[in-house]
């Protein structure tokens, strides 16, 4: 016999069929017993009567116990139906019970929200957690919406290329995650703060339309907004200008909030542009919150920030990149950047798409041209060897037939979150870090043992 979903029970009354699921709760009535029985797809009422089959091994039953069920489906009288949920007019009349497992006592309800249950005991129990209602949810509504993205880039012609995890620090503004190499003594490679430089190869190698669903590490604190691994939505494309890279992304946005979350409602479409300075000055923020009603959970407001200065002043007065160092100035800028003349007037290239108050995603047209390039990295004060020990690479594609190119990346979590209301990026993501970078269930970052280290050339100063 091949296993019935629960929903499916709905429309099969009279039928036997075989479920299996976990035990949601039981209930004893008098001398019935009532167990919710659930699966991924919905929860159905087994009824256990004590003339009927395993009556006794259902009294022994606990929550969380996986269990094997063959039943017959039978409606329900119309006084005990239960319209709540999909299957509440239908019951399981039991012909034989297995049980698969059995659990020790949950460490917390799930059949609740559980916006109340502190985060250590969630995390410690990620994998029960993940059986209550609203993290499954998130996690299909999640799937859903990365299964939109592929398939409506991969009409527009786009490959999804997978970029390494190994690879070698970029200065994208935070610290890096890094990996001591066994073969070679002293050396290590970093973990990507963003395929940034993989994707700008690509276009050097003739890919015209990338994107990926990337996986992103940055060494910063944990906020709800910021997880130290994250997923970034990484597109880049050539022969194009800021104009294409924007107005594709808008579609793409627009049309998966329409088909994934039809109840949300855009505020303005085509999305507000916003210039850096209007927005300091409105809003005193670069991520302003647009929102008309912000009491209104399905108002989605969308916008775009542009005309952001290139570079800005350090500490110590040195200057660096707002951004990314990779992104052109705006063309009528590329001529200060060239003669490196009012350099903190320059405006980029770069695009910031907000929503809500959130960033939600960001990029620019590059420089393509490595004498461009070159300039940057001169502005910023890098030194000869630095700059070809660093960015070496980049300068040779650059010399070597790259077309112009473009992109952008969005924080994919983060837009899940905010589309499935939830107010942190750690319900949208199976397995999270902690709000201290801890993973609790496999107790990691831990310590290696001293073979580990040794064949790592690693000593630990205590
Ligand atoms: P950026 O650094 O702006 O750009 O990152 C793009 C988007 O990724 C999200 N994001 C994060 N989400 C969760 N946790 C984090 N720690 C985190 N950091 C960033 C944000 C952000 O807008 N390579 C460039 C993109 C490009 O120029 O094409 C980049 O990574 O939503």
């Amino acid at each position: 016999m091949t296993r019935t979903s629960i929903l499916e029970t709905k429309d099969l009354v009279g039928q036997e069929v075989m479920l299996c699921g976990w035990v949601h709760n039981r209930r004893d009535h008098g001398k019935l017993i009532f167990i919710d029985l659930r699966d991924r797809s919905g929860i159905a009422q087994v009824v256990f009567v004590p003339s009927g089959a395993d009556y006794e091994m259902a009294s022994r039953l606990r929550a969380e116990w996986v269990v094997r069920l063959k039943g017959v489906v039978k409606a329900r009288p119309e006084k005990m139906f239960n319209d709540e949920i999909p299957t509440g007019r239908v019951e399981i009349e039991p012909i034989e019970l297995e049980i698969l497992n059995r659990a020790e006592t949950p460490p917390f309800p799930i059949d609740t929200d559980g916006y109340d249950i502190g985060e250590e005991s969630r995390m410690s129990y990620r994998f029960v957690d993940l059986r209550r209602q609203r993290m499954a949810n998130n996690l299909a509504v999640r799937h859903a919406a990365a299964l939109f993205i592929r398939n409506w880039l991969s009409e527009k012609g786009f490959l999804e290329v997978e970029t390494p995890i190994l690879t070698k620090s970029t200065p994208e503004g935070a610290r890096d995650f890094v990996v001591p190499s066994r073969l070679y003594p002293g050396a290590f490679y970093a973990l990507p703060q963003s395929p940034q430089q993989y994707k700008q190869l690509l276009m050097a190698g003739g890919v015209e339309k990338y994107f990926q669903l990337a996986r992103c590490f940055r060494d910063e604190d944990t906020r709800g907004d910021r997880q130290p691994e994250f997923t970034q939505l990484d597109m880049e494309m050539s022969f194009v200008e800021r104009e294409d890279v924007m107005q594709l992304n808008e579609q793409l946005l627009i049309e998966m909030v329409k088909t994934i979350y039809p109840q949300k409602r855009i505020q303005e479409i085509p999305f507000p542009r916003i210039s850096y300075k209007e927005a300091m000055e409105k809003y005193q923020t670069d991520r302003p919150d647009v929102r008309k009603d912000k009491n209104d959970l399905n108002l989605l407001a969308f916008c775009w920030v542009v005309d952001f200065p290139f570079f800005e002043k350090n500490d110590e007065g040195k200057y660096t990149f707002t951004h990314n160092p990779f992104s052109a100035p705006k063309p009528e800028f590329m001529e200060d950047l060239m003669t490196k003349k009012n350099i903190g007037d320059i405006l980029t290239t770069q695009y910031d798409v907000v929503l809500n108050g959130w960033e939600i995603g960001g990029g620019s047209i590059r420089n393509h041209q490595s004498e461009a390039l070159g300039k940057v990295f001169e502005i910023m004060g890098f030194e000869e060897g630095r700059i070809a020990n660093n960015f070496g690479h980049m300068l040779t594609a650059f010399k070597n037939g790259t077309p112009p190119h473009g992109g952008i990346a969005w924080g994919f979590d983060r837009l899940v979150a905010l589309l499935n209301n939830e107010p942190n990026i750690r319900e949208v993501m199976a397995f999270p870090k902690t709000g201290d970078a801890r993973d609790l269930m496999m107790s990691s970052p831990s310590e290696l043992e001293e073979k580990q280290l040794k064949e790592l050339h690693l000593k630990i100063s205590k």
